[in-house]
């Protein structure tokens, strides 16, 4: 019995250990000349900022559609003028992209979570938003889930803003192009900062970002021109056809409604010919 229960521990502590997804077998670290640096057997990964560069790194997979979790804590006191992204993005000049940007503040004021999405190279989707909670001291979780019918992007769970295939009304959607996800840190004390009043504080250097637990589980690997889908029982991939439900919905719209400080759907003076199309197809929240 005793035995047994060792070899379940053992096979369950293994399997959390797989789960946790290793930044040793998942990313390359693509820039900042030893600035960004992986810890722990692969279970951590930091990024820092100086004055003279930032760093940053990708996935190793290519991906065509997938749910994709990153645990990030984020440059903690004065990280004005500093950005943090994550992000999926296709190569090329028409490339698709959906973004996290994580705009520093000042020690006690709010951190902004930028987001976008471009489609063929075509953005200008921004939406920004406080978070409920200080990103710094803990790890949260940020989601992207990317499947033929939507992109949901989440908080800890909870969906923030979706971007459905509107493809029939004639808006653009990611569907061709496999992308890889990419995270960095750099200065960009010309704009985050209350719009670029609050610059970068150098004597606090380095910055320093701190990521865990990459999981691309629930996704399709793109090799060699064709993609191959993960399930969980090698049969279907609910993921892929997963639509956000009501609660869901009601959910958004809650988080939307206290924590959304800007929508491009609401710009009408950014748009004066009328708004992109997807605004008036989308439920309004
Ligand atoms: C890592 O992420 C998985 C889901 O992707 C979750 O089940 C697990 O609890 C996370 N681990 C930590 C340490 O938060
Ligand atoms: C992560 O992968 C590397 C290289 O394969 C390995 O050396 C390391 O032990 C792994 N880490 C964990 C926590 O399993
Ligand atoms: C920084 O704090 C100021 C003052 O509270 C706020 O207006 C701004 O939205 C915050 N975030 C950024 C990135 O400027
Ligand atoms: C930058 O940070 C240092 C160390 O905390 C502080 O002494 C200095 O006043 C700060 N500079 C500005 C311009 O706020
Ligand atoms: C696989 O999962 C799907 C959806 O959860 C379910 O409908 C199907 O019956 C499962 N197949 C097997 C072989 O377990």
């Amino acid at each position: 019995m005793l035995v047994l229960v060792l070899v379940l521990a053992i096979l369950v502590s293994s399997t959390v250990v797989v789960d946790a997804g290793n930044f040793t077998q998942d990313v390359d670290i693509t820039w900042g000349d030893g600035r960004a640096k992986i810890l722990n057997k692969g279970r951590l990964l930091t990024l820092t900022l100086d004055q003279a560069s930032g760093s940053g790194f990708q996935s190793r997979n290519e991906y065509l559609y997938g749910k994709f979790d990153m645990q990030i804590k984020l440059v903690p006191g004065n990280s004005a003028g500093t950005v943090v992204a994550y992000y999926l993005r296709s190569q090329g000049s028409s490339w698709d992209e959906i973004d996290f940007e994580f705009l520093g503040n000042l020690s006690g004021d709010p951190y902004v979570l930028h987001t976008n999405i471009y489609t063929q190279g075509q953005g200008n989707r921004e939406q920004q938003f406080y978070l409920w909670f200080d990103p710094t001291i803990d790890f949260h979780t940020y989601s992207v889930l990317w499947n033929p019918s939507q992109v949901v992007v989440y908080v800890d769970g909870t969906p923030i803003r979706e971007f459905k295939n509107l493809e029939g009304a004639g808006v653009l959607y990611p569907k061709s192009q496999p992308i890889r996800v990419y995270s960095s840190i750099w200065n960009a004390d010309d704009w985050a900062t209350r719009g670029g009043l609050v610059k970068t504080n150098w004597t606090l250097a380095p910055f320093t970002a701190s990521f865990r637990n990459f999981s691309a589980k629930k996704a399709c690997i793109w090799l060699n021109g064709a993609s191959s889908c993960s399930s969980s029982n090698g049969t279907s991939a609910p993921w892929l056809t997963q639509n956000l439900d009501d609660a869901g919905q009601m959910q958004m719209k809650a988080v939307r409604g206290k924590y959304m400080i800007y929508d491009y759907c609401r710009d009408t003076k950014r748009f004066p010919q009328g708004l992109p199309l997807e605004c008036s197809l989308t439920t309004k929240s």
